[in-house]
């Protein structure tokens, strides 16, 4: 039995050692490449809400409801950071102590400005960013479906916005590139960067 095994390995009283961990670990989890691939997702968001997203945002002047959609996008990136650092430590990992090291752990592509700036190329990045943050969120869920419920169901839900950006994207760059109308269908949100699936709004941030 799983259970059996890993309530044996962790000693009474031993704080060096933790049960949340080797019961994922009996389950088939390698811990420790789930530590490495959350620390690359956590640099992407990090990357993303405060730098990426913001100086693209920025050169977005003059299309106040593109600003708005990346907006919300922006900020919902910071929610995922926030969402997924405290499980890195829970598993025994940590944040590198490096800014430089840590960011070039990122899963995705550098941030910077596309050359030249223009609407469509900042619209494309912002497209293909999402594109690379659904990729990675859902490489976490499929190797933790069934063995680590509590790292699936955070990344589940930020998969879920992920998805939901792609397609605000989606819309603004066919209708600014192509003048073509391909509805994301979405809902505005009820406040910047509202979040509805990743942060803990209910029981924690009153
Ligand atoms: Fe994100
Ligand atoms: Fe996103």
């Amino acid at each position: 039995m799983p259970e059996k095994q890993s309530t044996q390995v962790v000693k009474h009283g031993d704080v060096t050692q933790r049960v949340g961990v080797e019961v994922i670990r009996a389950r088939g989890v390698d811990v420790e490449k789930l530590i490495k691939m959350l620390i690359a997702n956590a640099a992407a968001e990090f990357a993303s809400t405060y730098y990426y997203y913001t100086i693209l945002r920025m050169h977005l002047a003059g299309h106040e409801d593109y600003k708005e959609i990346c907006e919300d996008a922006r900020l919902e990136d910071r929610a995922h950071w926030e969402l997924i650092v405290p499980r890195i430590y829970e598993l025994g990992g940590e944040l590198p102590n490096d800014l430089k090291a840590f960011h070039d752990q990122a899963g995705c592509q550098a941030a910077k400005l596309p050359e030249p700036p223009t609407t469509v190329n900042i619209l494309t990045m912002l497209l293909e960013s999402e594109r690379c943050a659904i990729r990675s969120w859902i490489a976490i869920c499929d190797m933790t479906f069934g063995k680590d419920p509590r790292t699936y169901d955070l990344a589940s839900r930020i998969l879920n916005e992920e998805i939901e950006h792609e397609a605000w994207f989606i819309e603004l760059l066919a209708h600014e590139r192509d003048g073509k109308s391909i509805p994301s269908g979405h809902f505005r949100r009820g406040e910047p960067g509202h979040a509805p699936y990743s942060k803990n709004a209910s029981f924690y941030n009153p």
